[in-house]
């Protein structure tokens, strides 16, 4: 074996117990941050909202957008504590856009993370407002001191993740995939070609996920280029984290994937398994593979996790 190819299988040994150990943290952090005592400036916590939102957002879920954050910021020395604030912003955004992602107005799904799905569980109006709830939460988490105490950090950091949250990131995504289903056009598909596929993928989901690494490098006072680096990290793992969902959805089953299975193409959803088959979906997924771990090929060894990241999410069963 190489030198390089030791490194690589090792940094790949090491990758699952380094994102269990976030997710770890991860859960005691927003199982600490959804407590039940109202703080300043609010009223009450109502019980059922909080519920759902608990129910959304704990015992679950892979927590691969803090483990980006984290591994991110340690590259650039940013403390573990702030890191995993950035993290949990970013996983309660995502938590919010699971939960009405499934509503029956959205994919109308019944499972998710191997249980009932939030509006399931609860019902559609609960749902709705603790996704709304987790949401607004998000840049509660990011106005706070512990995130970071220069509040020019936290502004940088709000900035980004607003932008990627919403209309021009995950909200416009989600609004052109269901265009392109033929949602507004009386249930007539409206095809994507790659390209529009390719935008619409990268602002569904690619963009929280780009958010995520820069947000790990604003927090951790990186400069601008190792900004634009992980930029680019994570634009291409952003598109090869959708590719991996679409052929989970494609060739999966519901048991390991943890939600229904076989759901894009009977939609029409617009994905690149549609268009480039399971093969040449499986070869643009070695392209990105390829293009995240070239731009954090700067960073060395100190890259080696977030590599290894990269090729967990092309390789991911669920
Ligand atoms: C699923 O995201 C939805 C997409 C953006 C494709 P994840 O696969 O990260 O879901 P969890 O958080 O692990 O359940
Ligand atoms: C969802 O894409 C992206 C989100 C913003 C939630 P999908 O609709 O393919 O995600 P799953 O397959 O339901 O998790
Ligand atoms: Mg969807
Ligand atoms: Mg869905
Ligand atoms: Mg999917």
């Amino acid at each position: 074996m190489t030198k390089e190819a030791a490194e690589r299988a090792d940094a790949d040994a090491r990758f699952p117990k380094e994102l269990d150990r976030v997710a770890t943290d991860m859960e005691a952090l927003l199982d600490r941050l959804l407590g039940a005592d109202a703080l300043p400036g609010e009223r009450t916590r109502p019980a059922r909202v909080l519920e759902a939102m608990r129910y959304a957002s704990l015992a679950g879920g892979k927590r691969i957008r803090p483990y980006l954050a984290v591994a991110s910021a340690e590259m650039f020395g940013g403390p573990r504590e702030r890191a995993l604030m950035v993290g949990a912003a970013v996983e309660v955004v995502h938590c919010y856009s699971l939960v009405h992602d499934d509503l029956p107005s959205m994919d109308n799904d019944e499972l998710r993370r191997g249980r009932p799905t939030t509006h399931k569980q609860y019902d559609e109006a609960t749902a709705i407002l603790a996704g709304d709830a987790l949401l607004t939460y998000a840049f509660d988490i990011l106005g706070r001191t512990d995130t970071h105490p220069d509040p020019a950090v936290r502004i940088d950091l709000v900035l980004a993740l607003a932008r990627a949250s919403g209309l021009g990131g995950m909200v416009g995504g989600q609004m052109l995939d269901l265009a392109a289903e033929g949602r507004f056009a009386e249930g007539v598909p409206q095809p994507l070609d790659r390209a529009a596929t390719e935008t619409m993928e990268s602002m569904k989901t690619g963009a929280l996920l780009k958010f995520s690494c820069v947000g790990g490098a604003i927090v951790a006072e990186a400069d601008q280029a190792a900004r634009a680096a992980l930029a680019r990290y994570g634009t291409a793992i952003g598109k090869a984290f959708q590719v991996a969902d679409d052929l989970l959805d494609a060739l999966g089953d519901p048991e390991t994937v943890g939600k229904a299975t076989g759901k894009d193409a009977a939609a029409h959803k617009a994905t690149l398994v549609r268009i480039m088959g399971v093969e040449g979906a499986r070869k643009a997924l070695a392209d990105l593979v390829a293009e995240a771990e070239a731009a954090v090929a700067p960073f060395g060894p100190r890259a080696d996790m977030l590599r290894a990241a990269a090729r967990f999410i092309a390789d991911r069963t669920h």
